[in-house]
């Protein structure tokens, strides 16, 4: 499917110097980003990593034309979000931090649904593939308001994916999810990265950046205060000293375990911070 790109553009997400403020009801205004830059390469993830209330929503607010910076710029495929907006609009999917799903529709009804406002040919077909896609298929039929937790987020992310985005965005996708659904969802994201979409996803999970993102970018008071890749980041400390700890099993390795779930495939295993 052609896919919205200005010619000659490998970075997807490029951002300069965004600025926002909040009013707030003393009349005083919040600077919540304060000069942001980051730059997310096609067909890479990237995980935007920050506190409750460092702003990662309003920066994928701003990427995705919900919301107007007040300083900077930043541009999608090419497109700059404020003067292009609608261009962005077709290169860009948001999978926003509250599941966006209509429960009391099926699964499949929400997906058709999309699909029909996205005017696609044979929505029951992208319906019915994206269930597959998804192992959702056994419970298509059933309202979504049935379904867990897990299953719900991954029939959100496959609600972003109707109409080819070429840049999909996860506002912390595995927030409240158990460890076997994160598991789930972080396996959907990376077959989606796979297959050459480009994500930026935000999150307070470190283990979650590690694990899922090519660079990670810390947002901190305002800023993208460190900017790298897990390696890199985790070369900015002095080097590890070698210490001989015997390594208990972690709660999640011991749930896992009981309930049948993997464990990451590169999760460290000799990581004393694991230890809990
Ligand atoms: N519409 C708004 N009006 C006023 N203040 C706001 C508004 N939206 C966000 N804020 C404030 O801006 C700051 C950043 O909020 P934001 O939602 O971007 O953070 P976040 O990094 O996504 O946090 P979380 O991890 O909790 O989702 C917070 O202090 C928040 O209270
Ligand atoms: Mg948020």
């Amino acid at each position: 499917m052609s896919l919205p790109t200005a010619p000659g553009r490998e970075t997807a997400i490029r951002v300069r110097a965004i600025e926002k403020s909040y009013p707030q009801k003393d009349r005083t205004d919040l600077p919540v980003l304060r000069g942001v830059d980051l730059d997310v390469a096609r067909g890479s993830i990237v995980a935007l990593l920050g506190s409750n209330g460092a702003g990662k929503t309003t920066l994928v607010r701003i990427l995705s034309t919900l919301l107007a910076a007040d300083a900077g710029t930043a541009s999608v495929n090419g497109f700059d979000v404020a003067t292009q907006a609608a261009d962005v609009r077709e290169s860009i999917s948001l999978t926003g931090q509250f599941a966006a799903v209509d429960e009391i529709l099926t699964g499949r009804e929400n997906l058709v649904l999309i699909a029909r406002l996205r005017h696609l040919p044979d929505p029951g077909r992208v319906a019915d593939d994206l269930l597959a896609r998804f192992r959702l298929t056994e419970a298509g039929g059933r309202r979504a308001g049935t379904w867990s937790g897990g299953m719900r987020r991954r029939l959100d992310i496959a609600m972003s994916l109707i109409g080819d985005p070429s840049v999909i965005v996860l506002d912390e996708p595995t927030t409240g999810l158990d460890p076997q659904a994160r598991l789930e969802v972080w396996q959907t994201v990376r077959t989606l990265a796979e297959d050459g979409t480009t994500v930026l996803l935000t999150t307070q999970y470190l283990d979650e950046a590690d694990q899922l993102a090519d660079r990670i970018a810390i947002l901190h008071e305002g800023r993208v205060v460190a900017d790298g890749t897990p390696a890199e980041l985790k070369a900015l400390l002095p080097p590890a000293t070698v210490e001989y700890v015997e390594r208990q099993p972690s709660l999640e390795d011991v749930f896992l375990a009981l309930v049948g779930g993997t464990t990451p495939t590169t999760t460290p295993t000799s990581d004393p911070e694991d230890d809990r």
